[in-house]
């Protein structure tokens, strides 16, 4: 595995944006307090925004102490940080502040440099291509994308091409934050650090697969972007796929860039297409209306926005991998705003006992074993079991399912909780690709999100409205009984 040169320069355009203040500075925070950062790397903050180095050290300092709990607050990491910093004004459309920009990355680098774009989708291109006209975007230096990558395939297609004009392949890192997540990462540890999982991992075994996202949050003043998004765009695409490459995917030769995303492309290409003639029987999408969450009302989307609107706020699917670990197994997709709890999980249901030797109360007792992975908002797994329900009942066995339950928040009381830019920024400064997302990958999965966006479109489909505070529209309960299966909840 060839990895590259850590990064002398990390260079963040959308240095004053939302990202950048709750999570990306106070993940080099972080960074900076655990010694994690290469030392004398410098961080290059520019945007559109006229600041001087002090203004911009001031915002990183306010940043820090909102979103870094006090307990975690440390003077000498914080003036670490701050020595690094150093700010340029700089718009992808105004060539003469990118010359100005490429002079400064000149002066401070001293080896490698790392890009971020942490901007509107629309200026990758037109930056990349003027970092590499101005003589700053060669070998040795590599560059960060913030997801969405555009809103569909064609749009996504155009952004990677024109990125792709200035960095090689190899030299680019889309950033899928659930990546990052120790969770997730951990998925990864339990289906390939263990012997016991891999054998019943498949068809023969499971009956089906759900993957939630749950969100309690509304819109978040991101309306606009929203809308043209929607919770399809927004997360199916992208987090909700990733996660469903890592449950299906083939064990990867090794954990390197290559070999792992080898292994999701395939599951990506394997996804059998929900089109125009499925979408009625294999989707469901909503928009919810006012209601309630945790006993507070709040506003439905369409008040939430100031207009009416047709974006789904929820999606769920059933999907499939048609190959031969997979055929025939469902995946079940849900993610929503408004939902009654955060939760993200994956859900794997084994199939029943192929005869069960028990008679009386005891068979019906009985339960198909679970496997419950849950990443958020707290960090545990649990194996469902049938065992014997305590007792001397003299008409049989009594059966009760139980949990074997390992709560990581326990077992590494001391680690703190991490963000997932932590694990990303580490990963990109120190050149290691294998937890971001290929272009083969982002544009696979759009071909497929497209098909189901314009089979709704074309069959006539809008979203269903649900309740705020409740798991989405009826149908997507449906979705699943009509197969025999329920949610998790
Ligand atoms: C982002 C979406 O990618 O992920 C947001 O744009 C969403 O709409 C967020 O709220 C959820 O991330 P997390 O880490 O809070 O689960």
């Amino acid at each position: 595995m060839t990895h590259a040169a850590p990064a002398s320069l990390l260079t963040i355009f959308g240095a004053t944006g939302d990202l950048a203040r709750r999570m990306l500075l106070p993940s080099l925070y972080s960074l900076q307090a655990e010694h994690l950062l290469p030392p004398g790397m410098r961080i290059l903050g520019t945007a559109r925004s006229t600041l001087d180095r002090d203004a911009f050290a001031n915002m990183v300092a306010a940043s820090v102490a909102e979103r870094i709990p006090g307990a975690e607050h440390n003077e000498a990491a914080l003036r670490g940080l701050l020595e690094r910093l150093d700010y340029q004004a700089a718009s992808a459309d105004d060539d003469a502040s990118m010359a100005a920009l490429a002079a400064k990355v000149e002066a401070l680098r001293n080896g490698d440099v790392l890009y971020h774009m942490s901007t509107a989708p629309r200026f990758y291109g037109p930056a990349c291509q003027a970092l590499a006209a101005h003589g700053v975007a060669g070998a040795g230096t590599r560059v960060m994308l913030e997801k969405p990558i555009g809103k569909d395939l064609a749009s996504s297609i155009a952004i990677n091409d024109s990125v792709a004009m200035a960095f090689d392949e190899e030299r680019i890192y889309r950033t899928d934050h659930y990546l990052g997540k120790e969770g997730v990462q951990n998925l990864i540890a339990l289906r390939f650090g263990n012997v016991m999982f891999e054998p019943l991992w498949n068809a023969r075994h499971i009956e089906q697969v759900q993957i939630t996202v749950g969100e309690t949050v509304g819109v978040e003043g991101r309306g606009d972007y929203y809308d043209e998004s929607g919770a399809m765009r927004d997360m199916l695409q992208n987090h909700l796929l990733q996660l469903l490459c890592l449950v299906a995917m083939e064990p990867p030769a090794r954990f390197d860039p290559s070999a792992v995303r080898n292994e999701k492309i395939k599951v990506l290409r394997s996804l059998r297409p929900i089109g125009r003639e499925q979408v009625a029987s294999e989707s469901v999408a909503g928009q919810y209306t006012a209601g309630a969450i945790d006993g507070v009302a709040v506003p439905g989307y369409a008040d939430e926005l100031g207009r009416a609107s047709r974006t789904e706020t929820f999606v769920a699917l059933r999907a499939h991998v048609d190959n031969w670990r997979w055929s025939g197994v469902p995946f079940y997709l849900r993610t929503g705003k408004r939902l009654p709890s955060r939760s993200t999980e994956i859900y794997i249901q084994f199939r029943k006992v192929p005869y069960s030797i028990f008679g009386g109360h005891a068979a019906a007792d009985m339960q198909p074993n679970g496997l419950l992975i849950k990443l958020q908002p707290e960090e545990r797994i649990e194996l469902h079991l049938m065992a014997k329900t305590p007792g001397l009942d003299r008409h049989g066995l009594r059966l009760s399912q139980v949990g074997l339950d390992l709560d990581f928040h326990e077992e590494f009381a001391n680690q703190r909780k991490r963000i997932a830019y932590e694990r990303l920024y580490l990963d990109a400064i120190e050149g290691n690709g294998t937890l971001f997302v290929r272009r083969d990958e982002t544009e696979a999965a759009w071909q497929w999100v497209d098909a189901i966006a314009d089979g709704w479109r074309n069959a006539g489909i809008v979203p269903k409205p649900y309740p705020a505070g409740t798991w989405g529209p009826a149908a997507a309960l449906s979705l699943a009984e009509r197969h025999g299966h329920s949610w998790r909840e």
